[in-house]
């Protein structure tokens, strides 16, 4: 498998970009849920300062994702696939796009506007995108856990339609993103 995308597959970059922002979603879901529980306290905060860390690598890894998508081929949905089947997959994945930067993006404004500064992983301190503001941090505090309960609903659809396609179907589009060998090829998008 080569590292660029191609009209058949996924690339060992774009596969190793999806796989490792999945592993990181989760770990950011549990340290958020885990923080949830805990009464204010040192250990609460140094889940969510680990919480804000993991959500700013996602954020880097999104754009860099984004940015060799633009650069890359992208393998081609099977032919057979119907025209609503093709438009809510091309809609599914759009909005986990939007999804990968409103997350953190919601998450890193919500807490300059709560007046904590954000750090990676104690190593740099990023710059605060808006002065402090109560209202404006309760406003995003509902929007970044809305935009989370969004982000769970449009992955379980995502997730369907994979386990649809390599069960039902029976085609290769689960296989091109795993880096296991194709059966059959792809026709057009
Ligand atoms: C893809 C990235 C992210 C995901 C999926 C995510 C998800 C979540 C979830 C599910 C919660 C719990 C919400 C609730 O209990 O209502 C949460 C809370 C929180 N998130 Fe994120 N988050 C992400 C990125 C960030 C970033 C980058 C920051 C800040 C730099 C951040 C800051 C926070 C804070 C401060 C809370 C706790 C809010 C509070 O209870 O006061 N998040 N996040
Ligand atoms: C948990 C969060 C997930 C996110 C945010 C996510 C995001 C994405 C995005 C944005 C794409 C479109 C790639 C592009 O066009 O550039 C994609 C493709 C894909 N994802 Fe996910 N994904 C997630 C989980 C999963 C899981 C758990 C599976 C497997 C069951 C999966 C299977 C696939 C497959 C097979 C493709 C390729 C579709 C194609 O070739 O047309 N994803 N994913």
């Amino acid at each position: 498998m080569g590292l660029r995308n191609t009209t058949e597959r996924w690339g060992a970059v774009s596969q190793l970009l999806h796989w490792l922002i999945v592993g990181l979603l989760i770990v950011q879901v549990t340290l958020a849920e885990m923080a949830d529980e805990l009464p204010v306290g040192v250990k609460k905060l140094t889940l969510l300062a680990r919480h804000k860390s993991f959500g700013i690598t996602i954020l880097a890894l999104a754009l860099l994702r984004l940015a060799w998508r633009l650069r890359n081929p992208t393998p081609l949905l099977p032919g057979t696939l119907k025209p609503y089947e093709r438009a809510l997959a091309r809609i599914t994945h759009v909005t986990l796009y939007v999804l990968l930067f409103a997350m953190p993006l919601s998450g890193w404004t919500m807490s300059s506007a709560r007046g904590f500064p954000v750090s990676w992983f104690h190593l740099f301190q990023l710059p605060d995108l808006v002065s402090k503001n109560k209202a404006l941090y309760e406003a995003l505090l509902t929007t970044h856990g809305t935009l989370a309960a969004v982000l769970a609903v449009v992955v379980a659809l995502h997730v369907a339609g994979a386990l649809k396609h390599h069960f039902i179907h029976k085609d290769d589009v689960l296989r091109r993103m795993l880096p296991l060998p194709s059966a059959t090829s792809g026709t057009r998008r």
